[in-house]
């Protein structure tokens, strides 16, 4: 995995990392990166106006700060360190570890949640950012024993092999399905591009993702996905 790929997976996946309220590992970074060239401006007349986007980001820590979050309808408190991750928050606070930790760069999608409703890669978002969000992850799909449709699909169609991308790709799937109900084959792929199997189940993925939206597998069409 390279710079190039994870640069392609934020333009290529339609919803990954932090939503414009909110406050991801990379916007906190990208934001230092604003605020020190306008540290270098402070001398000039315009200083108060360069510095911008410091100004709005709150001062936290260095020790712990308590973060709320609703997760899977449950509202939780952990109080962890400015710098946790939510991905970290929720494995290590919460004991939530079906989602998973692999790359902790925003490559792979392993990590991915639902934040208010939209994907993102948890091992970019910092906990302190979710604070008060509704976090669904992958614990918060089924129902007791009764499956989500998404699951279901990934089962008739033996979508994974070691499965430790799918509960990543099922989050990925919901978050697409949401967006678009009946989706193509290539809105599929363009939609789970950020999520990575190294199993290489991306042909039995997409035929359960056209399956949980009413579709006909590819290969039931006589061709390959
Ligand atoms: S572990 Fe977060 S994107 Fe890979
Ligand atoms: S099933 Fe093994 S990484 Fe996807």
């Amino acid at each position: 995995m390279d710079g190039n790929d994870e640069q392609k997976r934020g333009d290529d996946t339609p919803v990954i990392g932090a939503g414009p309220n909110e406050f991801s590992r990379r916007t906190f970074l990208q934001t230092m990166g604003i605020s020190a060239a306008a540290g270098a401006l402070a001398d000039g007349a315009d200083a108060q106006s360069a510095r911008g986007p410091i100004d709005r980001v709150p001062i936290m820590g260095p020790g712990p700060v308590d973060v709320r979050l609703h997760v899977n309808g449950t509202l939780l408190h952990a109080s962890v360190e400015p710098a946790t991750t939510l991905l970290e928050t929720l494995r290590m606070e919460h004991g939530l570890t079906g989602t998973k930790e692999v790359c902790d760069r925003g490559a792979c999608g392993g990590c991915s949640v639902l934040v208010n409703g939209r994907l993102v890669a948890s091992c970019m978002m910092l906990a302190v950012d979710a604070e008060g969000a509704s976090i669904t992850t992958i614990e918060g799909f089924a129902e007791g024993d009764v499956l989500d449709p998404i699951q279901e699909a990934f089962i008739r169609h033996d979508a994974l092999q070691c499965g430790f991308c799918t509960p990543g790709l099922i989050v990925a799937v919901r978050a697409l399905l949401n967006d678009i109900p009946r989706p193509t084959l290539d809105e599929i792929k363009r939609g789970l591009a950020g999520n990575l199997c190294r199993c290489g189940t991306y042909t039995n993925v997409f035929n359960a993702v056209l399956d949980a939206s009413g579709q006909q597998p590819v290969r039931d069409q006589g061709g390959t996905a």
